[in-house]
Formats: C-alpha cells, structure tokens, sequence
C-alpha cells in the first residue's frame, strides 16, 4: 500500500452480524438445498417450455387461455419462470453462502500500485473460492445444467425459420394458400371490397380508382357459412387485394404480351406494394400515378404499373381482365407472378 493511503474514516455504522447461514450448518444445507430448487424449478421449466412449444401449434387460435393463444401464453409464462428461477437461486446464494466479510478500503492514487493489483486478484481468487462453486457440487452443477438447458428454446427455436416460403401450405388447405398464389382465379368476379358487389366497366368514370377483391370472399355454402373466414381471409385479403382504375384506352402503353389485359380502359393492379408491402392508395388520375403512403414509392399505372419513384424495386404486379356473359369483370388467371414485397427478386 502506499505510504498516502489512508483508510476511510469510519461512518458508525453498526457493528457487524453474522448471518445464520454462517454460525449453523444446518441453515447453511437448508440455504443450499433452496438455491438448487430453484435451478431445479428453472429446469422443469426449460422442460415445459419444450413441451409446449411442440403441444401447441404457432397460430392455432382454437387453443386459448383467457383468450391469448395457448402457444404464446405458455412459451411466455415457462421461459420467464425458467429465468426468473435462476435469477432469484443466483440472488440466494450470494445473499445466504457466498462470504459476508466487511473490509475497509483504503484511498491510494488513480493507478493501482503493483501490489494493490496483485492484492486485488488474490480478492478475486478469494471470493471464488468464498462463492464455494468449488466446494459446493450441487449448487455449481444445478446451476451448470439448468444455464446449459436454457440454450434449447433458442435451439428448437431455430425451426421457425423455415420451411421456405411457398411450402408453407398444402394445396389443401384453402383456396390460394401460400406465399406464391392468391385465390384469384380463371372466370372470378371483380367485386367492390366491403360491398361485394360485382363491376361493369361501364359502371367506372374514366379516372375512378376502386379497391376491390375477389369475388370468392363473399361466397357462401349452403348453410350460408362464408366459404372463407377468419384468419385465412385475412391472410388470402393481404395477397389477394386490388385497385381498379379506369383511363382513356389509348394512354395505356401495354407491357409486353399483355395487350388484352385491359377492358375498355380498366386495369387491374395487386394494392399491395411490391417496396415492403403497405396497402397503396394514393392515386392522381391525370398522371395516372399511384403513390404509396409509407415511403412514396410511386407505380404509373398507364404503363404496367412501372416504379417511377421510390424505394420498391418492381412493378406492382397486374391481374389480367376480362368480362363475363354478363358484362361483369372477371379475372383471366391469377397473378401471373408473386405479390407483395420484392423478396421474390432475390437470388
Ligand atoms: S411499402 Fe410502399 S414504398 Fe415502402
């Protein structure tokens, strides 16, 4: 220590006691036995949380607790215990076993001499050795197994990042299910969204802008049950959603082969950018221009939905028109490529 060190005046603060997990040994067993329940519990939760998450399936809304997804409310609820366990048998043993030694500490200039710095590492050495992780196996390897399960939420986890997208669904699970078709199909109306009603092109002004969506959203069974609902219109909405717009035929540059995508100056675009996938709206008929609310991407829907500004980097892309017996408009086939995000131009 140097010379100028002196040690800090001592404030009266009360003597000190000894815990009683330091004068018997049976509190100090009763301590330890506690501090390993508790990594113990946190292993039985590490346990339930995998149990839960191959139990419950992710998006099952039929499962529920209290009205939350039973998948969500027990992976939640089992990870947190399984941490919040180890945090309070971590807390226990330093407050109950670890060494409950007062020193004073000594003032000395800004560098530590050479042998404050040795004397600090035999400190270290010394509360290892007081953390009795050598001298207490079951603490040290309660607490080993239950931090080494922790890692296998992260590792089951893992599974969620696939499958690849486009394989996420059977062909028999709904209409248009999966990333790269919608339930747009050869023959099916255009209906105004909300109303479900069908459109003539005759019924559009030129520079009207409508959002519409498939006719197969409003059909129903016999029982009058909606053929699609819930959760899967919502998903088959969010790929499936379209404006249509009416202009003078001939401002319309057709793209290349689709010179009969069109009725009478009627278009049919994908609503959902092909940026990040915000629902556009925004259109100025003399322009012919679509803007999209969330970073201004801007599509000319006279020319096969072209960006002409903005960060999306393809054309919204176009739902070939035509009309029924009946006058009304109809889709020729589904998207002839993927809605939604520019994702589909990597790789
Ligand atoms: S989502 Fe449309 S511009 Fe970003």
């Amino acid at each position: 220590m140097p010379e100028s060190a002196e040690p800090i005046a001592d404030p009266g603060l009360p003597a000190h006691e000894w815990r009683p997990t330091d004068v018997d040994e049976r509190q100090e067993k009763r301590a330890e036995r506690q501090v390993a329940g508790m990594f113990g519990l946190s292993a039985i939760c590490v346990l339930l949380f995998l149990i839960s998450y191959f139990t419950f399936d992710i998006g099952d809304n039929h499962s529920t607790f209290a009205g939350f997804g039973a998948s969500t409310v027990t992976l939640g609820t089992t990870f947190g215990l399984a941490l919040l366990f180890i945090g309070i048998g971590i807390i226990q043993w330093a407050r109950k076993l670890m060494g409950d030694h007062e020193i004073s500490e000594m003032r000395h200039p800004a560098r530590s001499s050479d042998e404050d710095r040795e004397a600090t590492l035999a400190a270290l050495n010394a509360g290892l050795e007081e953390s009795g992780i050598g001298r207490r196996p079951l603490v040290r390897n309660s607490l080993l197994g239950a931090v080494g399960l922790l890692g296998l939420p992260a590792v089951v986890l893992l599974r969620d990042l696939g499958p690849l997208p486009g394989d996420v669904y059977d062909d028999e699970d709904y209409p248009g299910a999966g990333l790269e078709r919608t339930v747009w199909t050869k023959g099916m109306r255009v209906v105004r969204d909300v109303v479900g009603t069908p459109i003539r092109a005759a019924d559009l002004e030129i520079g009207d802008l409508v959002n519409a969506v498939p006719e197969a959203f409003y059909e129903v069974d016999e029982e009058g049950e909606h053929l699609i609902e819930g959760i899967e219109l919502q998903i088959a909405k969010s790929k499936a959603a379209v404006i249509v717009v009416r202009m003078e035929p001939d401002e319309i540059i057709p793209g290349e082969g689709r010179d009969n995508w069109a009725v009478d100056g009627v278009l049919c675009y994908s609503k959902i950018c092909t940026h990040v996938g915000c629902p556009i709206s925004l259109y100025e008929r003399t322009t012919h221009h679509v803007l999209c609310p969330c970073h201004q991407s801007t599509f000319d829907l006279a020319d096969s939905a072209r960006v002409v500004f903005g960060p999306a980097a393809r054309a919204l892309p176009q739902l070939p028109l035509a009309v029924d017996d009946e006058g009304y408009l109809v889709a020729q086939s589904d998207f002839t490529e993927p809605v939604g995000p520019s994702y589909w131009e990597r790789g």
